[in-house]
Protein backbone atom coordinates (compact mmCIF):
# COMPACT_ATOMS: atom_id res chain seq x y z
CA UNK A 1 0.00 0.00 0.00
CA UNK A 2 1.00 3.51 -0.68
CA UNK A 3 -0.08 6.55 0.85
CA UNK A 4 -0.87 9.19 -2.25
CA UNK A 5 1.92 12.11 -0.89
CA UNK A 6 4.76 9.23 -1.74
CA UNK A 7 3.03 8.41 -4.97
CA UNK A 8 2.74 12.19 -6.25
CA UNK A 9 6.38 12.92 -5.62
CA UNK A 10 8.31 9.61 -5.73
CA UNK A 11 6.56 6.67 -7.89
CA UNK A 12 7.16 6.58 -11.69
CA UNK A 13 4.82 5.52 -14.69
CA UNK A 14 5.02 1.98 -15.14
CA UNK A 15 4.79 0.78 -11.18
CA UNK A 16 1.78 -1.33 -9.95
CA UNK A 17 0.18 0.01 -6.58
CA UNK A 18 -2.31 0.09 -4.51
CA UNK A 19 -3.85 2.89 -2.60
CA UNK A 20 -6.41 4.10 -0.10
CA UNK A 21 -8.69 6.59 0.32
CA UNK A 22 -11.53 8.80 0.04
CA UNK A 23 -13.77 10.26 -2.82
CA UNK A 24 -13.53 13.65 -3.36
CA UNK A 25 -14.73 14.18 -6.87
CA UNK A 26 -16.03 11.74 -9.43
CA UNK A 27 -16.79 12.76 -13.02
CA UNK A 28 -17.84 10.81 -15.68
CA UNK A 29 -17.62 10.91 -19.49
CA UNK A 30 -19.75 9.49 -22.05
CA UNK A 31 -17.29 7.02 -23.46
CA UNK A 32 -17.38 4.70 -19.78
CA UNK A 33 -14.97 6.11 -18.03
CA UNK A 34 -14.81 7.81 -14.92
CA UNK A 35 -12.34 10.00 -13.17
CA UNK A 36 -12.19 9.84 -9.69
CA UNK A 37 -10.19 12.49 -7.37
CA UNK A 38 -9.26 10.46 -4.39
CA UNK A 39 -7.11 11.90 -1.09
CA UNK A 40 -5.99 10.00 1.86
CA UNK A 41 -4.90 12.99 3.68
CA UNK A 42 -0.96 12.28 3.27
CA UNK A 43 -1.04 15.97 1.43
CA UNK A 44 -3.37 18.16 -0.30
CA UNK A 45 -3.28 17.04 -3.47
CA UNK A 46 -5.42 13.99 -4.98
CA UNK A 47 -4.26 11.35 -6.79
CA UNK A 48 -6.07 11.11 -10.36
CA UNK A 49 -7.70 7.61 -11.04
CA UNK A 50 -9.02 6.56 -14.02
CA UNK A 51 -11.61 3.48 -13.94
CA UNK A 52 -13.57 2.34 -17.13
CA UNK A 53 -15.60 -0.78 -17.73
CA UNK A 54 -12.33 -2.99 -17.61
CA UNK A 55 -11.79 -2.12 -13.77
CA UNK A 56 -12.53 -4.98 -11.80
CA UNK A 57 -15.42 -4.36 -9.27
CA UNK A 58 -16.37 -1.01 -11.05
CA UNK A 59 -19.48 -1.98 -12.48
CA UNK A 60 -21.11 -3.67 -9.77
CA UNK A 61 -20.38 -0.51 -7.02
CA UNK A 62 -20.19 2.53 -9.58
CA UNK A 63 -23.42 3.82 -7.71
CA UNK A 64 -21.64 3.78 -4.64
CA UNK A 65 -19.00 5.70 -5.77
CA UNK A 66 -19.74 9.41 -4.51
CA UNK A 67 -17.98 11.90 -3.01
CA UNK A 68 -16.96 10.81 0.83
CA UNK A 69 -16.92 7.21 0.22
CA UNK A 70 -14.04 5.06 1.11
CA UNK A 71 -12.32 2.92 -1.79
CA UNK A 72 -9.30 0.96 -2.10
CA UNK A 73 -7.76 0.42 -5.84
CA UNK A 74 -5.09 -1.09 -7.95
CA UNK A 75 -3.63 -0.01 -10.66
CA UNK A 76 -1.01 0.89 -12.68
CA UNK A 77 0.60 4.61 -13.09
CA UNK A 78 0.98 6.36 -16.20
CA UNK A 79 2.02 9.67 -16.95
CA UNK A 80 -0.84 12.33 -17.07
CA UNK A 81 -2.09 14.59 -19.80
CA UNK A 82 -3.50 16.44 -17.32
CA UNK A 83 -2.59 19.81 -15.23
CA UNK A 84 -1.40 19.67 -11.82
CA UNK A 85 -0.03 16.39 -11.31
CA UNK A 86 2.74 14.03 -12.78
CA UNK A 87 1.18 10.78 -12.58
CA UNK A 88 -2.38 9.27 -12.60
CA UNK A 89 -3.29 5.60 -12.06
CA UNK A 90 -5.31 3.47 -14.06
CA UNK A 91 -7.39 1.45 -11.84
CA UNK A 92 -7.58 -2.57 -12.88
CA UNK A 93 -9.10 -3.22 -9.62
CA UNK A 94 -11.43 -1.27 -7.08
CA UNK A 95 -13.54 -2.10 -4.05
CA UNK A 96 -15.93 0.23 -1.86
CA UNK A 97 -14.36 -0.11 1.55
CA UNK A 98 -17.19 2.60 3.02
CA UNK A 99 -19.97 4.08 1.52
CA UNK A 100 -21.65 7.90 2.21
CA UNK A 101 -24.64 8.47 1.34
CA UNK A 102 -24.63 11.78 -0.73
CA UNK A 103 -27.99 12.64 0.76
CA UNK A 104 -26.69 13.41 4.11
CA UNK A 105 -23.41 13.20 3.54
CA UNK A 106 -22.46 17.11 5.32
CA UNK A 107 -19.01 17.32 3.23
CA UNK A 108 -20.04 18.55 -0.38
CA UNK A 109 -18.13 19.61 -3.18
CA UNK A 110 -18.74 23.44 -2.55
CA UNK A 111 -16.82 25.48 0.11
CA UNK A 112 -18.25 25.35 3.14
CA UNK A 113 -17.90 27.82 6.02
CA UNK A 114 -15.72 28.02 9.06
CA UNK A 115 -18.48 27.84 11.37
CA UNK A 116 -20.29 25.45 9.75
CA UNK A 117 -17.55 23.10 9.95
CA UNK A 118 -16.66 23.61 13.68
CA UNK A 119 -19.86 22.10 13.44
CA UNK A 120 -18.93 19.10 12.44
CA UNK A 121 -15.22 18.65 14.09
CA UNK A 122 -15.37 14.71 13.38
CA UNK A 123 -15.68 15.72 9.68
CA UNK A 124 -13.85 18.78 9.30
CA UNK A 125 -10.00 17.13 8.78
CA UNK A 126 -11.19 15.68 5.55
CA UNK A 127 -11.41 19.20 4.38
CA UNK A 128 -8.40 20.87 2.71
CA UNK A 129 -8.02 23.80 4.76
CA UNK A 130 -8.19 21.52 7.81
CA UNK A 131 -5.86 18.50 7.20
CA UNK A 132 -3.48 21.19 5.91
CA UNK A 133 -3.99 22.85 9.39
CA UNK A 134 -2.98 19.64 11.00
CA UNK A 135 0.00 18.65 9.25
CA UNK A 136 1.34 22.20 9.89
CA UNK A 137 0.67 21.76 13.58
CA UNK A 138 2.54 18.52 13.30
CA UNK A 139 5.63 20.13 11.52
CA UNK A 140 5.81 23.02 13.98
CA UNK A 141 5.30 20.17 17.06
CA UNK A 142 8.50 18.50 15.81
CA UNK A 143 10.40 21.66 14.94
CA UNK A 144 10.04 22.83 18.96
CA UNK A 145 10.95 19.29 20.22
CA UNK A 146 13.44 19.75 17.42
CA UNK A 147 15.01 22.82 18.61
CA UNK A 148 15.11 22.39 22.15
CA UNK A 149 16.70 19.16 21.61
CA UNK A 150 19.16 20.44 19.37
CA UNK A 151 19.93 22.59 22.50
CA UNK A 152 20.70 19.96 25.10
CA UNK A 153 17.19 20.96 26.95
CA UNK A 154 15.14 17.87 28.89
CA UNK A 155 11.79 17.61 27.77
CA UNK A 156 9.58 17.81 31.23
CA UNK A 157 5.93 16.34 31.66
CA UNK A 158 4.24 18.82 34.42
CA UNK A 159 1.50 17.61 35.94
CA UNK A 160 -2.43 18.56 34.28
CA UNK A 161 -3.88 18.37 38.11
CA UNK A 162 -2.56 20.80 40.10
CA UNK A 163 -2.84 22.98 43.75
CA UNK A 164 -1.29 26.25 42.58
CA UNK A 165 -2.59 28.72 40.32
CA UNK A 166 0.78 29.93 38.36
CA UNK A 167 -1.08 33.04 37.03
CA UNK A 168 -2.03 33.76 40.34
CA UNK A 169 -5.71 34.61 38.60
CA UNK A 170 -7.99 32.83 39.75
CA UNK A 171 -8.61 31.33 36.07
CA UNK A 172 -8.62 27.77 36.89
CA UNK A 173 -11.22 24.87 35.86
CA UNK A 174 -11.88 23.10 39.56
CA UNK A 175 -11.06 19.13 39.75
CA UNK A 176 -13.96 17.46 41.49
CA UNK A 177 -14.73 13.75 42.51
CA UNK A 178 -18.05 14.49 43.39
CA UNK A 179 -19.97 13.08 40.69
CA UNK A 180 -17.92 10.02 40.32
CA UNK A 181 -18.40 8.97 43.78
CA UNK A 182 -21.73 9.32 43.49
CA UNK A 183 -22.43 8.14 40.40
CA UNK A 184 -20.30 4.75 41.43
CA UNK A 185 -22.73 4.88 44.88
CA UNK A 186 -19.48 4.75 46.82
CA UNK A 187 -19.67 5.05 50.76
CA UNK A 188 -16.84 6.51 52.27
CA UNK A 189 -16.03 8.36 54.92
CA UNK A 190 -13.94 11.13 52.53
CA UNK A 191 -16.03 14.40 51.74
CA UNK A 192 -15.74 14.07 48.05
CA UNK A 193 -18.04 16.74 48.25
CA UNK A 194 -14.82 19.41 48.93
CA UNK A 195 -12.92 18.57 45.66
CA UNK A 196 -10.37 16.51 44.66
CA UNK A 197 -9.98 13.80 47.61
CA UNK A 198 -10.46 16.26 50.06
CA UNK A 199 -8.26 18.88 48.48
CA UNK A 200 -9.07 21.84 46.33
CA UNK A 201 -7.53 20.53 43.08
CA UNK A 202 -7.83 22.62 39.33
CA UNK A 203 -6.76 22.40 35.94
CA UNK A 204 -3.23 24.14 35.20
CA UNK A 205 -2.75 26.88 33.82
CA UNK A 206 0.66 26.85 33.58
CA UNK A 207 3.64 24.00 33.34
CA UNK A 208 5.93 26.85 34.80
CA UNK A 209 6.46 26.41 38.63
CA UNK A 210 7.16 22.61 37.70
CA UNK A 211 9.53 23.71 35.18
CA UNK A 212 11.49 25.92 37.32
CA UNK A 213 12.20 23.04 39.75
CA UNK A 214 14.03 21.02 36.69
CA UNK A 215 15.78 23.84 35.42
CA UNK A 216 17.51 24.50 38.61
CA UNK A 217 18.12 20.93 39.26
CA UNK A 218 19.29 19.35 36.01
CA UNK A 219 19.00 22.64 33.68
CA UNK A 220 17.42 23.72 30.81
CA UNK A 221 13.80 22.12 30.08
CA UNK A 222 10.75 22.58 28.42
CA UNK A 223 7.32 21.64 29.00
CA UNK A 224 5.13 21.26 25.69
CA UNK A 225 1.41 19.94 26.76
CA UNK A 226 -2.27 20.91 26.92
CA UNK A 227 -3.32 23.97 29.65
CA UNK A 228 -6.40 25.29 30.65
CA UNK A 229 -7.83 28.77 31.52
CA UNK A 230 -11.83 29.03 32.58
CA UNK A 231 -11.88 32.92 30.87
CA UNK A 232 -15.25 33.37 29.56
CA UNK A 233 -14.25 34.79 26.68
CA UNK A 234 -15.54 34.66 23.11
CA UNK A 235 -12.50 35.92 21.47
CA UNK A 236 -10.78 34.93 18.32
CA UNK A 237 -7.63 34.18 20.10
CA UNK A 238 -8.51 32.40 23.67
CA UNK A 239 -9.34 28.78 23.90
CA UNK A 240 -10.40 27.01 27.08
CA UNK A 241 -7.93 24.51 26.24
CA UNK A 242 -4.78 25.44 24.50
CA UNK A 243 -1.08 23.67 24.24
CA UNK A 244 1.89 25.85 25.70
CA UNK A 245 5.55 25.32 24.70
CA UNK A 246 7.52 26.46 27.94
CA UNK A 247 11.26 26.25 28.10
CA UNK A 248 12.71 27.33 31.65
CA UNK A 249 16.55 28.39 31.78
CA UNK A 250 19.13 28.87 34.87
CA UNK A 251 21.42 31.38 34.75
CA UNK A 252 19.47 33.11 32.06
CA UNK A 253 18.86 36.93 32.42
CA UNK A 254 16.00 38.65 30.66
CA UNK A 255 17.85 39.11 27.33
CA UNK A 256 19.07 36.06 27.33
CA UNK A 257 15.23 35.38 27.23
CA UNK A 258 14.60 37.36 24.35
CA UNK A 259 16.98 36.00 22.41
CA UNK A 260 16.22 32.65 22.97
CA UNK A 261 12.64 33.37 22.38
CA UNK A 262 13.46 34.98 18.95
CA UNK A 263 15.66 32.62 17.76
CA UNK A 264 12.85 29.45 18.74
CA UNK A 265 9.97 31.16 16.96
CA UNK A 266 12.09 32.03 13.61
CA UNK A 267 13.12 28.31 13.77
CA UNK A 268 9.73 26.98 13.79
CA UNK A 269 8.21 28.80 10.92
CA UNK A 270 11.96 28.19 8.82
CA UNK A 271 11.34 24.66 9.28
CA UNK A 272 7.21 24.53 8.74
CA UNK A 273 8.13 26.75 5.55
CA UNK A 274 10.49 23.93 4.45
CA UNK A 275 8.49 20.54 5.00
CA UNK A 276 4.90 22.00 4.67
CA UNK A 277 5.61 24.35 1.38
CA UNK A 278 2.21 22.86 -0.44
CA UNK A 279 0.12 23.74 2.72
CA UNK A 280 1.41 27.27 3.28
CA UNK A 281 0.76 27.89 -0.34
CA UNK A 282 -2.30 26.91 -0.33
CA UNK A 283 -2.70 29.14 2.97
CA UNK A 284 -1.23 31.85 0.97
CA UNK A 285 -3.86 31.25 -1.87
CA UNK A 286 -6.92 30.84 -0.05
CA UNK A 287 -6.82 31.81 3.54
CA UNK A 288 -4.50 35.19 3.81
CA UNK A 289 -2.51 36.41 0.68
CA UNK A 290 -0.06 38.10 2.88
CA UNK A 291 0.89 34.75 4.85
CA UNK A 292 4.35 33.82 3.38
CA UNK A 293 5.35 37.14 2.62
CA UNK A 294 4.84 38.33 6.56
CA UNK A 295 6.12 34.83 7.56
CA UNK A 296 9.41 35.25 5.45
CA UNK A 297 10.17 38.74 6.54
CA UNK A 298 9.67 37.35 10.43
CA UNK A 299 12.47 35.26 9.82
CA UNK A 300 14.75 37.56 8.06
CA UNK A 301 14.97 40.37 10.32
CA UNK A 302 15.33 41.15 14.10
CA UNK A 303 12.51 41.86 16.46
CA UNK A 304 12.02 44.84 18.13
CA UNK A 305 12.47 45.24 21.67
CA UNK A 306 10.36 48.01 23.37
CA UNK A 307 10.43 48.70 26.67
CA UNK A 308 6.30 49.18 28.32
CA UNK A 309 7.30 52.68 29.08
CA UNK A 310 8.57 53.53 25.30
CA UNK A 311 5.63 51.72 24.09
CA UNK A 312 2.96 53.67 26.18
CA UNK A 313 4.76 56.84 24.77
CA UNK A 314 4.24 55.89 21.08
CA UNK A 315 0.82 54.77 21.77
CA UNK A 316 -0.34 57.97 23.50
CA UNK A 317 1.75 60.60 20.94
CA UNK A 318 0.12 58.52 18.28
CA UNK A 319 -1.82 61.31 16.61
CA UNK A 320 -3.46 59.51 13.84
CA UNK A 321 -5.21 56.83 16.24
CA UNK A 322 -8.77 57.38 17.91
CA UNK A 323 -8.37 54.55 20.86
CA UNK A 324 -11.39 52.43 21.92
CA UNK A 325 -9.76 51.89 25.27
CA UNK A 326 -7.67 54.41 26.62
CA UNK A 327 -3.85 53.99 27.07
CA UNK A 328 -2.46 54.73 30.26
CA UNK A 329 0.93 53.41 31.68
CA UNK A 330 0.03 50.89 34.51
CA UNK A 331 -2.69 49.12 32.19
CA UNK A 332 -2.75 46.12 30.11
CA UNK A 333 -2.48 46.29 26.40
CA UNK A 334 -5.43 46.20 24.10
CA UNK A 335 -5.70 44.16 21.34
CA UNK A 336 -5.54 47.32 19.17
CA UNK A 337 -2.89 48.64 21.31
CA UNK A 338 -0.63 45.55 19.84
CA UNK A 339 -1.70 45.59 16.87
CA UNK A 340 -1.04 49.25 16.31
CA UNK A 341 2.46 48.68 17.15
CA UNK A 342 3.39 45.30 15.35
CA UNK A 343 1.12 46.01 12.37
CA UNK A 344 1.74 49.92 11.57
CA UNK A 345 4.59 51.63 13.93
CA UNK A 346 6.91 48.82 13.61
CA UNK A 347 5.57 46.85 10.94
CA UNK A 348 7.43 43.35 12.20
CA UNK A 349 7.61 40.87 16.28
CA UNK A 350 7.97 43.63 19.00
CA UNK A 351 9.40 42.21 22.51
CA UNK A 352 7.70 44.13 24.97
CA UNK A 353 9.80 44.38 28.71
CA UNK A 354 9.88 45.76 32.23
CA UNK A 355 6.12 46.08 32.80
CA UNK A 356 4.51 47.25 35.60
CA UNK A 357 4.54 45.23 38.23
CA UNK A 358 0.81 45.92 39.16
CA UNK A 359 -0.45 43.72 35.98
CA UNK A 360 1.92 40.82 36.31
CA UNK A 361 2.22 37.61 38.19
CA UNK A 362 4.07 37.58 41.07
CA UNK A 363 6.97 34.93 40.06
CA UNK A 364 8.32 37.93 37.95
CA UNK A 365 11.57 39.46 39.30
CA UNK A 366 11.22 43.40 40.72
CA UNK A 367 13.47 45.67 39.17
CA UNK A 368 15.27 48.54 40.95
CA UNK A 369 12.86 51.19 39.90
CA UNK A 370 10.18 49.89 42.43
CA UNK A 371 7.53 49.87 39.85
CA UNK A 372 8.70 47.28 37.48
CA UNK A 373 9.16 43.57 36.83
CA UNK A 374 11.19 41.87 34.47
CA UNK A 375 8.49 40.74 31.94
CA UNK A 376 8.59 40.00 28.21
CA UNK A 377 5.93 39.78 25.75
CA UNK A 378 6.53 39.00 22.24
CA UNK A 379 3.70 40.25 19.64
CA UNK A 380 3.01 39.49 16.82
CA UNK A 381 0.90 41.13 13.51
CA UNK A 382 -2.15 39.75 13.08
CA UNK A 383 -2.32 37.86 16.57
CA UNK A 384 -0.49 40.38 19.24
CA UNK A 385 0.66 38.40 22.52
CA UNK A 386 1.86 34.97 21.32
CA UNK A 387 4.95 34.81 24.36
CA UNK A 388 4.29 35.49 27.74
CA UNK A 389 7.52 34.96 29.71
CA UNK A 390 9.90 36.90 32.23
CA UNK A 391 13.36 36.23 33.97
CA UNK A 392 12.01 34.93 38.09
CA UNK A 393 12.15 36.12 40.88
CA UNK A 394 15.22 34.20 42.79
CA UNK A 395 15.60 36.22 46.17
CA UNK A 396 13.87 34.59 48.95
CA UNK A 397 12.47 37.97 50.49
CA UNK A 398 11.14 39.92 47.95
CA UNK A 399 9.58 36.74 46.56
CA UNK A 400 8.07 36.47 50.21
CA UNK A 401 7.20 39.85 50.28
CA UNK A 402 5.88 40.10 46.43
CA UNK A 403 3.32 37.12 47.20
CA UNK A 404 1.77 39.09 49.97
CA UNK A 405 1.69 41.76 47.75
CA UNK A 406 -0.82 39.92 45.44
CA UNK A 407 -2.87 38.19 48.45
CA UNK A 408 -1.27 34.52 47.90
CA UNK A 409 -0.33 32.91 51.06
CA UNK A 410 3.40 31.64 51.36
CA UNK A 411 2.67 28.72 53.18
CA UNK A 412 1.14 26.98 49.82
CA UNK A 413 3.66 27.80 47.95
CA UNK A 414 6.42 26.10 50.23
CA UNK A 415 7.84 24.25 47.58
CA UNK A 416 8.45 26.78 45.43
CA UNK A 417 10.04 29.20 47.89
CA UNK A 418 12.03 26.16 48.96
CA UNK A 419 13.93 26.58 45.43
CA UNK A 420 14.91 29.91 46.70
CA UNK A 421 15.92 29.11 50.02
CA UNK A 422 18.62 26.12 49.02
CA UNK A 423 21.46 26.91 46.05
CA UNK A 424 18.75 29.70 44.02
CA UNK A 425 20.27 30.67 40.44
CA UNK A 426 18.99 33.59 38.37
CA UNK A 427 16.50 32.39 35.99
CA UNK A 428 14.20 33.14 33.21
CA UNK A 429 11.96 31.25 30.87
CA UNK A 430 8.47 31.98 28.61
CA UNK A 431 5.54 30.49 27.52
CA UNK A 432 4.69 30.18 23.84
CA UNK A 433 0.68 29.44 22.95
CA UNK A 434 1.12 27.23 20.32
CA UNK A 435 -2.32 27.67 18.65
CA UNK A 436 -1.48 31.45 18.55
CA UNK A 437 1.80 30.43 16.50
CA UNK A 438 -0.65 28.13 13.98
CA UNK A 439 -2.46 31.30 13.81
CA UNK A 440 0.48 32.65 12.53
CA UNK A 441 1.71 30.19 10.08
CA UNK A 442 -1.81 29.60 8.47
CA UNK A 443 -3.20 32.88 9.00
CA UNK A 444 -6.42 31.33 9.98
CA UNK A 445 -8.56 34.34 11.80
CA UNK A 446 -10.13 32.04 14.45
CA UNK A 447 -8.44 30.15 16.94
CA UNK A 448 -11.10 27.88 17.51
CA UNK A 449 -9.65 26.31 13.68
CA UNK A 450 -5.93 25.72 15.14
CA UNK A 451 -6.95 22.91 17.29
CA UNK A 452 -8.38 20.05 16.06
CA UNK A 453 -11.16 20.02 19.20
CA UNK A 454 -11.64 23.54 20.78
CA UNK A 455 -12.73 23.69 24.06
CA UNK A 456 -14.63 26.98 24.44
CA UNK A 457 -17.59 28.36 26.70
CA UNK A 458 -20.18 26.70 24.30
CA UNK A 459 -18.35 23.93 22.84
CA UNK A 460 -17.07 20.71 24.54
CA UNK A 461 -19.06 17.86 22.87
CA UNK A 462 -16.22 16.01 21.18
O1 LIG B 1 1.13 35.07 29.22
P1 LIG B 1 0.74 33.75 29.82
O2 LIG B 1 -0.44 33.75 30.74
O3 LIG B 1 2.05 33.24 30.57
C1 LIG B 1 2.16 32.14 31.35
O4 LIG B 1 1.31 31.30 31.54
C2 LIG B 1 3.55 31.93 31.90
N1 LIG B 1 3.45 31.07 33.07
C3 LIG B 1 4.43 31.34 30.83
C4 LIG B 1 5.85 31.14 31.28
O5 LIG B 1 6.54 32.11 31.54
N2 LIG B 1 6.31 29.91 31.35
O6 LIG B 1 0.49 32.69 28.67
C5 LIG B 1 1.49 32.39 27.73
C6 LIG B 1 0.93 32.39 26.31
C7 LIG B 1 0.32 33.71 25.88
O7 LIG B 1 1.30 34.60 25.41
C8 LIG B 1 -0.63 33.26 24.78
O8 LIG B 1 0.08 33.06 23.56
C9 LIG B 1 -1.08 31.90 25.28
O9 LIG B 1 -0.14 31.45 26.23
N3 LIG B 1 -2.42 31.98 25.90
C10 LIG B 1 -3.55 31.51 25.33
N4 LIG B 1 -3.76 30.91 24.14
C11 LIG B 1 -5.03 30.54 23.85
N5 LIG B 1 -6.08 30.71 24.68
C12 LIG B 1 -5.92 31.30 25.90
N6 LIG B 1 -6.96 31.43 26.72
C13 LIG B 1 -4.60 31.73 26.26
N7 LIG B 1 -4.08 32.32 27.36
C14 LIG B 1 -2.75 32.45 27.11
MG1 LIG C 1 0.39 37.00 28.98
Amino acid sequence: MARIKEVRDERNPGEELTVNGWVRTRRDSKQGFAFIELNDGSCLGNLQIVVDQDTKGFAESTKEISTGAALTITGTLKESPGKGQRVELHASELKVLGTADPETFPLQKKRHSFEYLREIAHLRPRSNTFSAIARVRNAASAAIHNFFQERHFLYVHTPIITTSDCEGAGQMFRVTTLDLARLAGIQTEIDYSQDFFGKAASLTVSGQLEAEIYATSTGPCYTFGPTFRAENSNTTRHLAEFWMVEPEIPFFDLNDNMQLAQDFIKHVISHVLETCAEDMEFFNLRIEKTVLETLQHIVDHDFERVSYTDAVEILTSSKKKKWEFPVEWGHDLQSEHERFLTEEHFKKPIILFDYPRSIKPFYMRCNEDGKTVRAMDVLVPRIGEIIGGSQREERLDVLEARMKECDLDPEEYWWYLDLRRYGTVPHAGFGLGFERLIQLLTGMQNIRDCIPFPRTPKNAEF
